[in-house]
């Protein structure tokens, strides 16, 4: 096995069966659900996730998800896209429904070393998910939290016209997601169709430019969840800066627990030969700087 990063979490897994507190549809077939999960809200860190039966005899395996919020230290809220079986038969759980589900489970993002001052998250699609939680532990330690947004569907969250002003795009750039916003964050969304309010190209476009407006004293740590090829420029961008970039890897997951290797990952050995790590427990977050960007 592989010398990652981090090391696998020998921190307690809790086994619940969880209360749907509240379910909500939002568009582009986004969907948030809110559980009763006390054991797993008051221990779940940042880029940690859970592991969820969905209802009935819908799917045999669970199906793994970030963790948006907790919510008063005994609920946890995912946000998901519906994709397949297993989040279409989670869409369609209602309030007092039971879920089976695990967590925390893997690594999560590295919290504990002195902090930059400036962190810039950068989000495909519903790659958003795990990130808002990282936002909130990014305000308590005081960095100032930049977030760039590539899609090309609905965005999954609420998103308004931002009041903060940039000086690396146009004025007209100005959608912002409004939770982030609130949480002190800067917040752009780019988009290739041309849409109003948003940037025009990709999220890895407007990391570019954040940095190369910041210069070349800028101590940013990058962190990123999304599509294999959105990661991989993001990987790229952060080492032409010299800068720490953690990334997410959605990996597809068997059993969720390191017993199956359905979710192993090519990183660069020290000797430059291949070796792989298991996304689920030694996972999901690595440093972009041992992944072998070109495995996919
Ligand atoms: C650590 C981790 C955290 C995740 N967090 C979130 C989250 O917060 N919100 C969210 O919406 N999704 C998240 N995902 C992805 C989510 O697990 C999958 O979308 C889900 O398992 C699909 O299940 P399904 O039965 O609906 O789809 P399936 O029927 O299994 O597959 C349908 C389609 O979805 C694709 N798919 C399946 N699994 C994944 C995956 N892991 N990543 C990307 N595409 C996949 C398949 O290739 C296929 O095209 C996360 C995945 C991981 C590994
Ligand atoms: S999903 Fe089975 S080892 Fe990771």
């Amino acid at each position: 096995m592989s010398a990652p990063r981090h090391q696998p979490s020998d921190e307690p897994v809790y086994r619940e069966s969880a209360p749907v507190v509240r379910v909500s549809a939002l568009r582009g077939g986004h969907c948030r659900l809110r559980l009763g999960a006390p054991s797993i809200a008051a221990s779940i860190r940042p880029g940690q996730f859970v592991n969820v039966g969905p209802p009935g005899d819908s799917t045999l395996l669970r199906r793994p998800f970030g963790v948006y919020q907790t919510l008063d230290r005994t609920d946890i809220e995912l946000l998901f896209k519906v994709v397949g079986k297993g989040t279409a038969a989670l869409a369609e759980v209602s309030p007092g429904d039971e879920l089976d589900i695990i967590g925390p489970l893997g690594n999560g993002f590295d919290l504990s070393e002195d902090f930059a001052e400036t962190a810039v998250l950068v989000a495909g699609g519903f790659g958003v998910a795990p990130l808002y939680a990282l936002a909130q532990a990014l305000r308590e330690k005081g960095s100032q939290t930049y977030l760039f947004v590539g899609t090309e569907e609905d965005v999954p969250v609420e998103t308004s016209d931002s009041s903060m002003q940039l000086s690396f795009v146009d004025p007209d750039v100005k959608i912002t997601l409004t939770d982030f916003e609130e949480l002190g964050a800067v917040a752009r969304v780019a988009s290739m169709r041309h849409r109003p309010g948003f940037f025009h190209g990709l999220a890895s476009e407007l990391l570019e430019r954040f940095l190369h407006h910041a210069g070349s004293g800028c101590n940013a740590r990058v962190y990123a969840c999304g599509p294999w090829a959105m990661l991989k420029r993001t990987a790229g961008i952060a080492a032409e800066y010299n800068l720490t970039c953690e990334v997410l890897l959605e990996e597809r997951m068997g059993c969720g627990i390191g017993a199956c290797m359905s979710c192993a990952v090519r990183l660069k050995g020290e000797n430059g030969e291949p070796v792989y790590a298991r996304a689920c427990v030694e996972g999901p977050v690595f440093d972009a700087a041992i992944v072998d960007w070109d495995a996919k």
